[in-house]
């Protein structure tokens, strides 16, 4: 490969950004300039949502306001809900979410209008309704019917109370919360920068958010949560995991849930997200995904000096929340629509046509034959 080809476009810097920074060398991810640490203490994830769309923390009359144009927009229309009920039960909800927001750009009265106060609304209406929509199919699939959403109650108790039909104790809430909160942001990563690009011919949001849903869904992104889950179940129980995760490596196995393309010493959002991780291991008396967890990442960290990131605490820890394993990273949608929508906006206002360009290795100069000389 000639060294004038950047593949991966590793190490290029295309854009200015506002909205997270991530600074590897001391492992620390700030959204608009605040420490997510920080954030995960302080604050709610509406918080932290309103944060990242609005540039600055909300005061609590914002907030207020804020929550009550979640409630206003949570519901979907009768025509959504109605396609999510017909859409194949064995379909991967990533390519439902990929699909109910697309069909909410077909809703919306606002579709092409791409002005910033547009653009804004239609930001939280994707955000209120989503999450609507993806907990329909997570009951229409298993034929259980559709709970709709509860005024009141906030943006995860809702998801969990229109899954589950209940909400689960405070701890649990306060661990999906922070999940959301690591997952809202997180600079030029693939499905951010797919929505960037989509954005940079002048398109709209639901066509850049539906784009980037299809980027997160693989597992070299955001599908990396749901495969960690899928490693686990395969390593059974603990005994076997010191053995598992050797033969792996000597088979030279990408082992998902580990590694990163811009942190090399360690992800700034696992300390937090494996506290938590932890607490709930702890809460439902798990006594086999917390020690396959421990004996996996010690194996990767001491024979490869790879660090887990943030999807391998959350992979578990929604398992033993009661989530479907294929349900983890359109959680992860739910929560990074506010930073690709916030990307979307920055790219509108000072937008440059992304336009890459490629070194030609293919044949050379042919003559085209006509069908009977070939
Ligand atoms: N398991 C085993 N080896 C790994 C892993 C891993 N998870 N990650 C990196 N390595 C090794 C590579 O094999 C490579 O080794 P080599 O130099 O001997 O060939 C070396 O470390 C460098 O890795 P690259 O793949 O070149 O690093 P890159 O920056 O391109 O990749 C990536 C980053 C894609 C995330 C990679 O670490 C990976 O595939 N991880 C597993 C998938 C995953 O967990 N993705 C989630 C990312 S976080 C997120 O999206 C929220």
């Amino acid at each position: 490969m000639s060294e004038d080809v950047k593949k991966g476009l590793l190490g290029i810097v295309v854009d200015e950004t506002t909205i997270s920074q991530v600074m590897p060398d001391i492992n620390s991810l700030t959204y608009r300039g605040y420490a997510v640490q920080d954030l995960c203490e302080k604050c709610s994830f509406e918080e932290v949502a309103y944060l990242i769309l609005n540039k600055e923390l909300p005061n609590k009359s914002q907030l207020k306001k804020f929550k009550k144009e979640l409630d206003v927009n949570r519901s979907i229309t009768i025509n959504l809900r109605e396609i999510v009920k017909h859409m194949p039960k064995r379909a991967h909800p990533m390519d439902v979410a990929r699909t109910v927001v697309s069909v909410m750009g077909l809703e919306d009265k606002d579709t092409s209008n791409n002005s910033p106060q547009a653009n804004m609304r239609k930001a939280i209406r994707i955000f209120a309704k989503t999450p609507t929509a993806m907990a329909a199919f997570f009951r229409t699939r298993k034929g259980k019917k559709v709970i709709p959403p509860k005024k009141g109650l906030g943006f995860s108790e809702n998801f969990f109370y229109m899954c589950f039909g209940k909400l689960p104790n405070k701890e649990i809430i306060k661990a999906f919360d922070i999940s959301l909160i690591l997952y809202a942001e997180h600079s030029f990563n693939v499905s951010t920068f797919t929505a960037r690009t989509i954005t940079s011919s002048l398109s709209d949001i639901h066509s850049a958010i539906t784009g980037a849903i299809g980027s997160l869904k693989g597992p070299l992104h955001g599908g990396a949560n749901e495969e960690v889950m899928n490693m686990m179940n395969k390593i059974k129980k603990p005994e076997n995991a010191f053995t598992w995760i050797n033969n792996a490596l000597d088979k030279k196995e990408v082992v998902m849930g580990f590694g990163h393309r811009v942190y090399k010493k360690g992800d700034s959002r696992v300390p937090t997200m494996e506290k938590y991780f932890k607490k709930i291991s702890k809460i439902k008396n798990d006594k086999k995904f917390n020690k396959i967890y421990d004996i996996v990442k010690k194996v990767m960290m001491d024979k490869k000096d790879i660090h887990p990131n943030v999807d391998y605490p959350t992979g578990p820890m929604y398992h033993l929340m009661g989530f479907d394993t294929d349900f983890f990273t359109p959680i992860f949608v739910l929560s990074r629509i506010t930073g690709w929508s916030a990307h979307i906006m920055e790219q509108h206002a000072a937008n440059k046509l992304i336009r890459p360009l490629s070194k030609y290795s293919g044949e050379k100069h042919r003559k085209v034959m006509l069908l009977n000389q070939r």
